[in-house]
């Protein structure tokens, strides 16, 4: 374990519970990393730090449940860490959900936090987090955005807005962090095998089915952009050419696209 890239280091994982954030936990674990995992639901999570203990023995797993939607989630988690003794060498700004549906039948409440947890949490974790970072000279950040950041997405609009915030977001703390040693990566899936489309109330189209990717996958190729500090990543083939041509073609016409693949 001692020679491993992350030997030493603790990764502050949110929404660990499921998909992606479960799937970043355990091959943060194999790499040698201390975790952090959080998220809601306190018996996934608890499930989650046994198998990963003992499948890598040596690795310590802290679990803290919180609900990151409230607007002082934050500075309660933080509170925790620190009472706990851990400091975040490693940030997975991962916890996040869609809203599918027309704009103006999305129920305000879900949209709210949705809003609240993508967008206005990330940037407070990424604050919080970055400080210590910064001091100790080390880090590493990786804000999961989404294919849905690259063009305007009907049925998706305030989600697919939001993760626009996140890609940019992401890529300018990236510039701002050259020279302290730590880097912020963003990583943006396409249609993912998750719980994502059972929370954001929507039944795959067949352009989602027949272009999902497995969630090992995704956090796999997510991590090694985060590994080498890269500034962005969209993992897959089809969804990298998706993303490069919507710099090439209006953006109406990238949003009719997007709006019969969602459909
Ligand atoms: N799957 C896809 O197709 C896809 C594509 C592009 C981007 N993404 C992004 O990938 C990220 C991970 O999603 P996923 O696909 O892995 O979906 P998922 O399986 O539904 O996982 C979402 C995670 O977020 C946590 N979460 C939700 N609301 C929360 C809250 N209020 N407080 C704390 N944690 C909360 C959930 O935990 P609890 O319910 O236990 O709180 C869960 O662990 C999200 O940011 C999503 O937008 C997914």
């Amino acid at each position: 374990m001692n020679n491993s890239l992350y030997s030493g280091r603790t990764a502050l994982v949110t929404g660990a519970s499921s998909g992606l954030g479960s799937d970043f936990a355990r091959q943060l674990a194999r790499q040698g990393a201390n975790l952090i995992i959080t998220a809601r639901r306190a018996a996934a999570l608890e499930a989650l730090a046994r198998e990963i203990i003992a499948e890598t023995p040596g690795i310590n797993v802290d679990v803290i449940v919180l609900d990151l939607g409230q607007s002082d989630s934050v500075e309660r988690l933080a509170a925790e860490i620190a009472t706990r003794g851990l400091v975040v060498d490693i940030l997975i700004n991962n916890a996040g959900y869609g809203s599918y549906g027309p704009f103006d039948q999305i129920p305000w409440e879900k949209e709210n936090t949705m809003l609240q947890l993508d967008i206005v949490t990330l940037v407070r974790t990424t604050k919080v987090f970055a400080e210590g970072m910064k001091k100790r000279g080390w880090g590493r950040i990786l804000q999961v955005a989404s294919i849905a950041a690259f063009q305007a997405t009907p049925l998706y609009a305030s989600y697919g807005a939001g993760k626009a915030f996140v890609l940019n977001y992401g890529i300018a703390v990236n510039r701002e962090l050259r020279g302290t040693g730590v880097t912020c990566t963003v990583l943006s899936p396409g249609v993912t095998a998750t719980e994502f489309l059972k929370v954001a109330d929507q039944r795959p189209t067949s352009f989602q089915r027949s272009t999902m990717m497995t969630s090992p996958a995704v956090a796999k190729i997510g991590l090694a952009a985060l590994a080498k500090g890269r500034k962005s990543v969209v993992p897959g083939f089809g969804n990298t050419v998706a993303a490069v041509m919507t710099r090439f073609i209006g953006r109406g016409v990238a949003a009719a696209v997007a709006e019969a693949a969602m459909r």
